[in-house]
């Protein structure tokens, strides 16, 4: 009898260890991120669901992959524009080789370590860990704790300091969002002691690799869920159902403006980011009522179509692996083959010394 109490409290106590050591092995961080780029002006006006359904009609329109503004851009600010976004990271590990993880669109930071019971096998997070390595994930700024910037202003002779949140036309932009990660990069190797920076993205967080990547200081680069084309983009945006954020679901972001978009249900979020039967519904329900963020239009404008069209960056790569045979949907890493996927991702780097 004894013995039988004893062996189910190990049962018990062992995912619970796990559990307290993985959360002390990550700490969450707010990281002041100076930026000084160009901003495009989007003429837009998005305030309910009929500018939505607008702007999914002009970014799924046919040519709407070969032009350079799928949305209404009349141009871009002559000088950089200077903003000190807070940006919110999980960091975790302390090995000297950091990966810096970039999600995608309708998703956060959480995509990478999965906070439901029973979902250990989908996370990132851990398995990079296990691994050797450190990890650090961010959400994109416009998203989750990244969404308020450092506001200054100055009363007679008092400089006030204050947060305002972030625009989602002005401050959300596909070159705000490289210069965040390129700073962060950059951090992560003068202050967190970093020897050697890989960059992981997913989706828009690959593409937003893949610009950062051509210019920063990366020892390698990972983009899942990337075709470096726009050929699948039409059917992502109109299946998603986009919906403004705040009138969808006003408990949960009844604080955005209006230029946030989510997608209008589970089944829409599913179609668009999972692939039966490689997947647990559970997972996509997870994903859908707790890990899913709205993005801001702002993100898919001129930015999104046109910065990123040459990818002369493979021209300087010392090496280069595809892998296109994963049974996965967009959201590869929480499909039923993760595992596998983790595996090919940490034996590429370590291949190259990472
Ligand atoms: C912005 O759009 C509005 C309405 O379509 C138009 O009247 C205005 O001239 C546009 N502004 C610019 C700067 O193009
Ligand atoms: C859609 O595209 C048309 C033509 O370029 C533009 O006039 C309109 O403002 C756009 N609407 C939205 C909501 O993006
Ligand atoms: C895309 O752009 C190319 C080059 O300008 C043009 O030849 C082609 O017809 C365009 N395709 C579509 C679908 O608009
Ligand atoms: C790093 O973490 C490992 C395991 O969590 C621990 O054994 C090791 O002492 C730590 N190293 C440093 C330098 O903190
Ligand atoms: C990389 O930089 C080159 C030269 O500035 C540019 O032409 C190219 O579009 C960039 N590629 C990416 C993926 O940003
Ligand atoms: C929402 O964002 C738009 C576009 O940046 C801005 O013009 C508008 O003032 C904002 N509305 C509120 C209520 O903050």
């Amino acid at each position: 009898m004894q013995h039988r109490i004893f062996q189910v409290l190990i049962i018990f106590l062992a995912p619970l260890i796990q559990a307290l050591l993985t959360a002390s092995a990550c700490q969450e961080l707010l990281i002041p991120v100076p930026v000084n780029v160009p901003r495009y002006n989007i003429n837009v006006t998005v305030k309910d669901d009929w500018d939505a359904a607008a702007v999914t009609s002009n970014l799924t329109r046919r040519d709407a992959g070969n032009i350079t503004s799928p949305l209404p851009i009349t141009g871009m600010t002559k000088e950089p524009v200077a903003s000190e976004f807070i940006v919110g990271a999980t960091y975790c590990g302390n090995g000297s080789t950091v990966l810096i993880l970039s999600h995608g669109i309708i998703e956060s930071k959480l995509y990478w370590h999965p906070n439901l019971k029973g979902a250990e096998k989908y996370s990132f997070v851990d398995a990079a860990l296990k691994a050797g390595y450190s990890v650090l994930s961010y959400d994109r700024i416009g998203v989750g704790s990244s969404s308020e910037q450092v506001c200054l202003a100055r009363i007679a002779t008092n400089l006030l300091i204050g947060a305002v949140r972030i625009d989602g036309l002005k401050d959300a932009q596909f070159q705000v969002q490289t210069a965040v990660l390129d700073y962060i990069t950059t951090h992560v190797r003068q202050n967190m002691g970093a020897h050697k920076v890989a960059l992981v993205g997913h989706s828009y967080g690959a593409y937003l690799s893949a610009a950062s990547a051509n210019h920063s200081n990366v020892d390698s680069v990972v983009l899942t869920g990337f075709s470096g084309f726009f050929d699948h983009f039409a059917p992502f945006v109109a299946g998603a159902g986009l919906r403004v954020a705040k009138m969808h679901d006003p408990h949960r972001w009844g604080s955005l403006n209006s230029t946030f978009l989510t997608s209008s249900d589970l089944f829409a979020e599913t179609y668009v980011y999972f692939k039966e039967p490689y997947f647990e519904h559970r997972i996509a329900k997870w994903t859908h009522e707790v890990a899913s963020e709205p993005f801001a239009v702002g993100d898919t404008g001129s930015g999104f179509a046109g910065t990123v069209r040459c990818f002369c960056l493979w021209r300087g790569a010392r090496s280069i692996g595809v892998v296109n045979n994963l049974l996965a949907g967009h959201n590869l890493n929480l499909h039923k083959v993760a595992p596998d996927a983790f595996k090919i991702v940490f034996e590429f780097l370590k291949s190259q010394g990472v």
